[in-house]
């Protein structure tokens, strides 16, 4: 039975990320490479058996935020390999069933990018309007108060046209001015370009960033900064709310523009492409209207609740609640608990949570994103902060992905040493190791990841969380003719669960199934069950 005929693709995706600097190294200089991720992708089909990736970027950039700065969109840097072989691996992954969606960076540029440097070359300049200039305030100084999300004002002071430009980011960053429509026609002939080079879609880049107040107003300055300390933002973005360096109305004018460009290729072409749109956490509301009024806005805006709600039952059924209450007519709802910007769940949780986590986020109600590793429990890898390479100490979420349990974890060539060191417990975390071990993590993703993509009512029955035991968080997922209950007990003790009606197990977190059916589960510490209830017992 085709138990996902009626739906999407990107409904039914199983989505992994990869960072490419740390996946896999063909070329041998210590740093991923895209033919790193074709020789890699039978593990990522078929061992590991999800249907797309999200390529972080891998254009031309001088890598002062590791690819986000980007000098050329229409190209790959060297130290990733060529445009051929990113044909390559797109035609390689088309032959094993994966769609492969890029990382669009709409909000800035590097300022080594063509583009920017005729554009500080002088006022005049045909393409001084691709960027956000401004005078200086009347008194001196920036024109507003805008916080970069790496530190201090977001302006930048450029002492050859008198003026300021906008970098959100990095001063390498300059911010690309989508009021131009000069600029939006050149950022949406990009799009063409990795469409016509095969993309299945997008990941935008700070969607909720492109529009900017027309005048720069202030943002409102926070009494008490937030202080969220399990993101690696700067501490200085949260000493004001960001109202008016993001979130304009037209933001969802240039995304709709986007989209238009994906429907007219899916039309064309009769393959469905995809608009992933990186968000921040807001609230729901605000969140929603990325979907567009019409559907004519992204199809999976990232949910990013998970990533900093508590790890509590109460916690967590309500954030899956609010996004399912949320939703627009018609929409479709998508999970992620980890990133590159992020810390790894191992690391922010704690180990013993791991295997919760998968189980959560493969039977929720929604396309779920996983971050390369994921698979694998990994934590984060400390180094010591003076010799982090990403200010943000973002490196320790990116280390080199573990495939062997030898030194340098199978990562590169032999003998070669990788960009950022390899985890030093490769006898154990390693992709080797565990295919080995029956019981091991990555064994319980692939069986995760097989039961969802059999299941209809994994992949698209209805969410309603169940009450249960205080420290479990039980749901159902139902269809006519499925009905499954997830129950996982988030505590250190055990738990438990009375079942509605008879079930067997189909998994459990230790990648266990049992065919005899049951009335109740014991849940041991930390650990949940699937469980297929007896629908002929149904009232
Ligand atoms: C979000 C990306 O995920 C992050 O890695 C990057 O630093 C910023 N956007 C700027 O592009």
């Amino acid at each position: 039975m085709a138990v996902n005929a009626a739906r999407k693709w990107w409904q039914t995706a199983v989505i992994y990320e990869v960072y490419p600097r740390s996946f896999a190294d063909v070329s041998g200089d210590g740093v991923g490479d895209l033919a790193g991720v074709t020789s890699k992708l039978d593990y990522i089909a078929n061992t590991l058996g999800v249907d797309a990736i999200w390529l972080c970027p891998f254009y031309p950039s001088p890598q002062v935020d590791f690819g986000y700065d980007v000098s050329d969109f229409t190209a790959v840097d060297p130290v990733y390999g060529t445009l051929g072989d990113w044909d390559t691996l797109v035609r390689e992954a088309h032959g094993r069933g994966l769609r492969v969606i890029i990382d669009y960076i709409p909000n800035h540029s590097s300022d080594q990018h063509p583009w920017f440097t005729g554009s500080r070359s002088s006022r005049d300049h045909p393409r001084r309007g691709w960027y956000v200039w401004a005078d200086p305030a009347p008194g001196g100084g920036p024109p507003s108060n805008w916080t970069s999300e790496m530190g201090g004002s977001a302006w930048q002071f450029d002492a050859a046209t008198g003026q300021y430009y906008l970098r959100s980011f990095h001063p390498e960053q300059p911010d690309l001015n989508w009021r131009s429509p000069a600029l939006r026609d050149a950022m949406l002939g990009v799009l063409g370009f990795w469409l016509s080079h095969g993309a299945d879609g997008i990941r935008i880049d700070v969607a909720h960033m492109l529009a900017k107040h027309p005048r720069f107003a202030d943002n409102p300055v926070r009494e008490q900064p937030l202080r969220n300390l399990t993101d690696r933002q700067h501490p200085d973005f949260d000493t004001q709310e960001h109202l008016n360096d993001r979130l304009q109305p037209e933001v969802h004018e240039y995304l709709a523009m986007m989209r238009h460009v994906l429907d007219d290729w899916s039309r064309r072409t009769g393959r469905e492409r995809v608009a992933m749109a990186e968000v921040e956490v807001m609230p729901w509301d605000t969140w929603s209207r990325f979907f567009g009024q019409r559907d004519d806005g992204v199809q999976l805006p990232f949910n990013f609740q998970l990533i900093e709600a508590e790890w509590s039952p109460a916690a967590l059924a309500a954030s899956i609640e609010g996004q399912e209450a949320a939703l627009p007519l018609g929409a479709w709802p998508n999970y992620v608990l980890q990133n590159h910007d992020r810390p790894r769940l191992a690391t922010r949780l704690g180990r013993e949570h791991v295997r919760n986590a998968a189980m959560l986020l493969l039977t929720l109600r929604g396309t779920p994103t996983l971050y390369y590793g994921e698979e694998l429990g990994l934590g984060d890898l400390p180094a010591a902060r003076d010799r982090w390479l990403d200010p943000l100490g973002r490196d320790e979420s990116r280390a080199p992905m573990p495939w062997t349990s030898g030194s340098g974890g199978g990562f590169g060539p032999a003998g070669v040493s990788s960009w950022l060191p390899p985890y030093p417990d490769l006898g154990t975390v390693s992709v080797e190791a565990q295919l080995r071990d029956p019981g091991s993590v990555l064994n319980l993703y692939r069986s995760l990841i097989a039961l969802r993509q059999a299941s209809p009512a994994l992949l698209a029955g209805s969410y309603e969380t169940v009450r249960a035991a205080s420290a479990c968080l039980c749901y159902l997922r139902s269809t006519d003719e499925q009905q499954v209950l997830v129950a996982l007990n988030l505590g250190p003790g055990r738990a438990e669960v009375e079942l509605p009606r008879l079930g067997r197990v189909l998994l459990d977190t230790y990648g266990r199934c049992e065919q005899a059916p049951r009335t109740h589960l014991d849940l041991p510490p930390y650990s949940g069950a699937i469980v297929e209830l007896d629908l002929s017992q149904r009232s």
